[in-house]
């Protein structure tokens, strides 16, 4: 996320740090103190924490936003320290010393991800408990139905869109999109409601003048849709949580479904794009997907290795005087963990040339009591999606030099811009595609709720997987049986 701030007032609020402050509380680290905002940390993030762990050792202390101080965990170790000790390092960003004496400004870009809510993401204790229960379980019973079939059935519509050009930019036309209208079934909503959903949250994040009106539209499309579940049970998550037996109210509903959307999203999206373009443009992994030793969840994996989607997240706040990484830390103070840089950990991986193959111990997904319950449909709209399109585009090739291939980065994420591919245009785009209507949500049951609540229409299942009528070229149907039989281990298990 990039500051919406002119250069100017952000300098012009800088407060004068306390004595207390993390930062102060070393002797010699007030000057040069590095920004987690800014020129330096947007061109190289990587570099960055590569230099402050280097300096500091696994801990170090930064600056945010309106340089506001506050502690890098950069370790692997440490963020498993910090991320499963809550009793410690709370969820609750009322502890912060900075909001509690009022000095983070109503403006602040750090808001939108830290200002308190009442859901899962900002609790400890029982409170949180009961909401991540409801969370869990829904999102798990979907994990166990149609998942697949959407996203192989929005794959080929999105191909659809462009595939009579020979040539797209796959981040814009297909990253950026998919998550967002597999996430609509899943919620129940009518697929129509996807690209306005898409635009919504993409505007909302990148903290635009029309960004309240577009956090308004999401809040007000999710509070409608509660209420006509409430009235019409479907097989969604939506139905689900309304129906948990942790008794969610629907404002405790639908701020859920919003903190689904917002965590689901665009991490999704920038999965889907490293992923892409290391089977474009790694030739080890081209040969090896290939060859049959790489599946294409292995190369998802890779990623979530060396370019996690969230590289860094913000946050746990001290809830006592502690101790992490051989640094002091004051009850009060904000850490956010760098999960991009305890991925690259020496002290863990020590010779990061070693393969990571068939290893999942990464910290894409956080760790803890707080780690992504949605991780497996994150892979899957990644590998399923991925996979799909390699078989409908067996040529599809990046139609720049990779070194011309631009990046973003904010203070959480970095993701690449474009994504420009050139491929032979299939013969009549859309020909896998089963004619009919849209295949049931649920794999042994159909979504009762159809029709007027806006849910998925009931309709007949395809016979075979839809990427299985499209006819492979015999390294492509080599690489599928590897994915396939992961995914059918995975939705079995
Ligand atoms: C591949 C993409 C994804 C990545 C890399 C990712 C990563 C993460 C991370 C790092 C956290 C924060 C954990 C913490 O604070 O310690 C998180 C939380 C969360 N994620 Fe994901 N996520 C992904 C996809 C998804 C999907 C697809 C969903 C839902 C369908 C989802 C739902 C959530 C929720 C609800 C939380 C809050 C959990 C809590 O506070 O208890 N995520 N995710």
């Amino acid at each position: 996320m990039t500051s919406s701030f002119p250069e100017q007032s952000r300098t012009a609020w800088a407060p004068a740090p306390p004595p207390q402050c993390p930062a102060h509380a070393r002797p010699g680290a007030t000057d040069g103190l590095a920004r987690l905002f800014g020129p330096e940390a947007a061109e190289d993030p990587m570099g960055l924490y590569e230099r402050l762990r280097a300096r500091h050792g696994s801990v170090a202390p930064v600056l945010l936003d309106g340089d506001l101080p506050a502690w890098l965990v950069l370790g692997y170790r440490e963020i498993l320290e910090v991320a499963g000790t809550p009793a410690r390092f709370s969820r609750d960003s009322r502890n912060w010393r900075w909001f509690r004496e009022g000095r983070v400004p109503p403006d602040s870009p750090l808001l939108p991800m830290i200002a308190w809510q009442p859901v899962c993401l900002f609790l400890d204790g029982e409170e949180r408990s009961r909401l991540r229960l409801a969370v869990t379980d829904s999102l798990e019973r979907f994990n166990r139905r149609g998942i697949r079939r959407h996203i192989t059935r929005f794959t080929h519509q999105l191909i659809d869109g462009f595939a009579e050009r020979g040539e797209a930019d796959l981040a814009e036309e297909f990253c950026e999109h998919l998550p967002m209208l597999v996430l609509t079934q899943l919620l129940g909503m009518p697929d129509e409601y996807g690209p306005r959903l898409v635009a919504a949250s993409r505007d909302m994040v990148a903290g635009t003048e029309t960004s309240v009106a577009s956090n308004a539209f999401i809040v007000e499309t999710l509070t409608e849709l509660v209420r006509r579940k409430r009235g019409s049970h479907g097989h969604d998550v939506t139905s689900w949580l309304i129906e948990h037996s942790s008794g969610l109210t629907d404002e405790e509903v639908w701020n859920h479904l919003r903190v689904i959307l917002i965590a689901a999203n665009e991490t999704t999206v920038n999965l889907l794009k490293s992923t892409l373009r290391m089977v474009l443009t790694d030739p080890r992994c081209h040969a090896s997907l290939a060859g049959g030793q790489m599946t294409l969840p292995d190369v998802v994996e890779q990623v979530l290795w060396s370019e996690p989607p969230l590289m860094t997240i913000p946050g746990r706040w001290a809830a006592v005087a502690t101790e992490v990484g051989g640094q002091k830390i004051e009850a009060g103070d904000m850490l956010l963990l760098a999960l991009a840089a305890g991925n690259h950990d020496p002290a863990v991986r020590p010779d990061p040339s070693v393969p990571l193959l068939g290893n999942r111990s990464h910290l894409a997904f956080s760790s803890g009591p707080q780690e992504c319950p949605g991780q497996n449909i994150g892979r899957a709209i990644a590998d399923t999606g991925i996979d799909t399109l390699l078989a409908r585009l067996p040529d599809v090739r990046l139609s720049i030099p990779e070194d011309q291939l631009r990046w973003k980065s904010g203070w959480m994420t970095r993701h690449l811009t474009s994504l420009p591919v050139a491929f032979t245009a299939p013969r009549s785009a859309g020909s896998a595609e089963p004619a009919g209507p849209a295949p049931a949500l649920a794999d042994t049951e159909r979504d009762q709720g159809s029709g007027p609540d806006g849910g998925v229409p009931p309709a007949a299942e395809p016979a075979v997987p839809l990427s299985s009528v499209v006819p492979l070229p015999v390294a492509a149907r080599r690489r599928r049986t590897g994915w396939w039989n992961s995914l059918k281990a995975w939705l079995r298990g």
